[in-house]
């Protein structure tokens, strides 16, 4: 069997390198892997650490590239693509630019889609923006439906579309679980991780913050930019963000933050420089989807910039809060957890609902036809 994998973003590609490793090993299926390049520095990123080196790189991004011209060169260079490889399958993930160009390339030529990180919703197609619509997209026209969640899984079967649904957990557990793992083995790396992040002040309480959604642009970023300022006026705190290199997020940010002693802002990270963190952290103030999905794990308060959200299962966890971008609520939520260590311990469990590790195990038996045991939160696998 021909499979393609075909992703552009950081957040692709490391929730597909378990994909792409465990198809990669199978001598039964011929693995491509096909990076359109939507993100460059950032891909390369994680493409080194997970030491995948791809087939195929269309090189599609520009600096400050519309989402039209974006999916516009994403979907014309599918076609050489597909006419030399002649896939079986094409595998694609979420709910990116990439995805969607990706999958509408794949109808076009009748290649059946399988796609991981099915059945997120929140039904506001303006909240996340483009993605909701993106995805949407992308599960219509696709045969196979990976589902992270049962609640994911309920959402597709609800919208009577084509093909068949599994529940596998979300793949980015099995690459944050190898992460952890690495991190934890290897003195080496551990004792690199802590030099370079030396110039953190242990004797503060470190905030980790992640933002660059597209609907937070604006007014979203005026609001989290003046909530950061005011709560570094706190003396035990320390604020560290590795900030998107999306010049509507890099703009502001700089412009409001820069110059303030305990706002350290820095290039984005790496993977395992990011993991590090997330478990040094006290809290995490996010609006990735990535982010919100991993930090469970650790146990740390997630506060997310964001007034919607398709991931709500940590919400009904209790582990992770929806503050949005209001700056007085994000202050606020910031010092109850700084201030009210009942209402830390309340936010503070190690409960991950996303998944078990075992996601990508469970996409590759499904791709041969072999009988695959739904992800379960709270079951253990043999
Ligand atoms: C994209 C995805 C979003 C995902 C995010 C993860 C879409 C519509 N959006 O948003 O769903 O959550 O990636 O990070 O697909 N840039 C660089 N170097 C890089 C990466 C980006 O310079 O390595 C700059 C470029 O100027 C680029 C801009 O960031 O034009 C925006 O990148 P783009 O992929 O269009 O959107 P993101 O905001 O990154
Ligand atoms: N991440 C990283 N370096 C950073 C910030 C985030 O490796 O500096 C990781 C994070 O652990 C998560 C993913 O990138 O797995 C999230 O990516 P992003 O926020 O860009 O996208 P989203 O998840 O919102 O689509």
């Amino acid at each position: 069997m021909r499979v393609i994998c075909v992703f552009g973003t950081r957040p692709e590609a490391i929730k597909m390198a378990p994909v792409v490793s465990r198809l990669r090993r199978d001598p039964l299926i011929q693995t491509t892997v096909c990076v359109t390049g939507q993100h460059r520095e950032m891909l390369t990123q994680v493409l080194d650490l997970f030491d995948i080196t791809p087939d195929i790189n269309l090189d599609v991004m520009v600096a400050g590239q519309t989402l039209n011209g974006l999916s516009a060169r994403v979907l014309s260079g599918m076609d050489d693509v597909f006419n030399s490889i002649r896939p079986d399958r094409v595998l694609v993930h979420g709910d990116t630019t990439t995805t969607m160009a990706a999958s509408l390339a794949a109808f076009h030529w009748r290649i059946p889609i399988g796609h991981v990180e099915a059945g997120l919703r929140t039904y506001d197609l303006k909240h996340p923006f483009p993605e909701e619509m993106n995805r949407r997209i992308v599960d219509v026209a696709a045969d196979l439906h990976f589902a992270p969640t049962t609640l994911a899984a309920s959402h597709l079967a609800s919208e009577q579309l084509a093909g068949r649904i599994l529940v596998t957990g979300n793949t980015v557990i099995d690459a944050l679980q190898e992460a952890v793992a690495k991190i934890k083995n290897t003195p080496r790396l551990r004792e690199s991780l802590e030099k370079q992040f030396s110039f953190l002040d242990s004797t503060r309480r470190l905030i980790l913050v992640t933002a660059h959604r597209r609907e937070n642009f604006g007014a979203g970023f005026e609001g989290i930019c003046e909530a950061l300022a005011r709560i570094a006026e706190r003396s035990d705190v320390e604020i560290l963000y590795p900030v998107h290199r999306n010049p509507n997020v890099t703009g502001p940010v700089f412009t409001h933050l820069s110059g303030r002693g305990n706002i350290h802002l820095i290039d984005p990270l790496s993977y395992y420089q990011f993991v590090y963190l997330m478990e040094r952290a006290f809290i995490i103030l996010t609006d990735s989807g990535g982010v919100q999905e991993e930090a469970p794990t650790f146990g740390k308060p997630v506060l997310v910039l964001r007034s919607v959200t398709e991931r709500p299962e940590a919400v009904a966890a209790g582990t992770v809060r929806l503050v949005g971008t209001n700056s007085a609520a994000i202050v606020e939520a910031v010092m109850t957890l700084c201030d009210d260590p009942a209402a830390y311990a309340r936010f503070a469990q190690a409960v991950n609902p996303y998944g078990d590790g075992h996601a990508a195990e469970r996409i590759h038996a499904s791709l041969l036809g072999r009988p695959v045991e739904a992800f379960e939160p709270g079951r253990r696998v043999a």
